[in-house]
């Protein structure tokens, strides 16, 4: 269902208070990488060209409902001005006199940014006084920030029942991009899912099944998967009280006839530190750990990939940050890239690996949102979604 989009309000001259994803790495004291703030800025320019002042409002990392100097949004504003050619304010509150005294002095056209909402204790009990307080700085309420939309905190849904809420251009785009794996996907429907952590991962991986072609599993996950087929993996990392539930998607892809390829080799080492060396997965010796999938196993990634007309991918294939198991991911991200296909990559990691291979040009849509692009595949309701009104037609 469309959303009320910002694209109809009427915006001049009015407080617009927009909730943002801009929770990007830092690193010593600067931003990392900025894809989240660049996603952002279609719907700021647009508050910006229409003359609205605009609040912008975002959590940067997990500070626990207090404030800590290392998660301050001063080097995201420094970024956001850069990239906007325009000064952006910043404050040292989210709510209270100061930040009411920053909007007061917003013309028709600026921008502020306010501080880390996550440093106020009601932001992640979704608590109404934070809401109204936050709603009172404005007069309408925009979300744009997909990658938080499964989180019902009160800068996401709380603050959405106070104003009048639209959707921004990033949080629509981002549904309908998913949507369209969803809705009658080109096939063969290819999924590729790894990272280290299957407990993230399982229900996507369930729900999946049910809409792919095939599913390839790589990374730290396909350790617990390679456990339920009975293969012993060494010290590998893997959550074995996930086994069964890995035994029973397994159960599930053979009754349906979907295919579910797992690494046949893989690279491995005593830790990750050390070079690496391919064995066939049944050789995996007691104290060495996988770290990467090994060549086999990338030619059969690559020829599933290729084949494919829709593609989904979220989680590395291995301990990529480490040149010597980087392969099965860069291999992954380029057979994907290359495909003749609508190809939508999701979640940090990947998205990361795939700018690092400067490939992210020849992506139909990377997605801002981790969590939150998982959950919507699986038919979860994102709650900051549902906060927004439906057109009614
Ligand atoms: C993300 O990085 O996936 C989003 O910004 C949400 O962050 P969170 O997992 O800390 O809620």
């Amino acid at each position: 269902m469309p959303k009320r989009s910002i694209a109809a309000a009427d915006l001049a001259g009015k407080r617009v208070l927009i909730r943002v994803d801009v929770n990007v790495p830092l690193a010593e004291g600067a931003v990392g990488d900025d894809t989240r703030i660049r996603a952002s800025l279609p719907t700021i320019q647009h508050l910006i060209d229409q003359r609205a002042r605009t609040i912008l409002v975002s959590h940067l990392g997990r500070p626990k409902g207090k404030p800590d100097d290392k998660y301050r949004m001063a080097p995201v504003a420094k970024r956001l001005s850069e990239l906007l050619g325009q000064d952006v304010a910043t404050v040292g509150s989210v709510v209270g006199p100061d930040a009411t005294a920053a909007v007061e002095r917003l013309a028709p056209g600026d921008v502020l940014l306010l501080e880390n909402v996550r440093f106020e204790a009601g932001e992640e009990q979704n608590d109404p006084a934070l809401a109204k307080a936050l709603a009172a700085l404005a007069d309408l309420f925009v979300n744009d920030a997909f990658g938080a939309a499964h989180r019902a905190h009160a800068s996401t849904v709380g603050v959405a029942r106070e104003l009048p809420a639209y959707a921004g251009f990033l949080l629509q785009r981002e549904v309908d991009e998913l949507s369209r794996l969803l809705d009658q996907p080109e096939r063969p429907f290819v999924a590729i899912l790894g990272g280290a952590k299957i407990s993230d991962k399982l229900a996507v991986a369930g729900s999946l099944l049910g809409i792919v072609d095939a599913l390839l599993i790589g990374g730290g996950m396909a350790n617990t998967f390679l456990l339920a087929t009975g293969v012993e993996i060494g010290a590998s990392l893997a959550e074995r009280e996930r086994v069964d539930d890995a035994k029973q998607i397994l159960a599930a892809a053979k009754a349906t006839r979907k295919d579910i390829l797992l690494p046949v080799d893989v690279v491995i080492a005593t830790d990750m530190k050390q070079p690496g060396r391919i064995v066939e997965v049944a050789a995996v010796p007691a104290g060495e750990s996988i770290f990467d999938i090994g060549p086999a196993t990338i030619t059969a990634f690559e020829q599933a990939i290729a084949g494919a007309k829709t593609i989904f991918w979220n989680g590395p294939m291995g301990v990529f940050e480490q040149p010597q198991f980087a392969a099965g991911t860069r291999e992954v991200a380029k057979a994907v890239a290359a495909a003749d296909a609508y190809t939508v990559i999701g979640g940090g990691d990947s998205v990361a690996a795939v700018e690092q291979a400067g490939l992210a040009d020849r992506i139909d849509h990377i997605s801002t949102g981790g969590g939150a692009s998982l959950d919507l595949l699986e038919g979860t309701e994102l709650p900051g979604l549902a906060a927004i009104p439906d057109i009614v037609r």
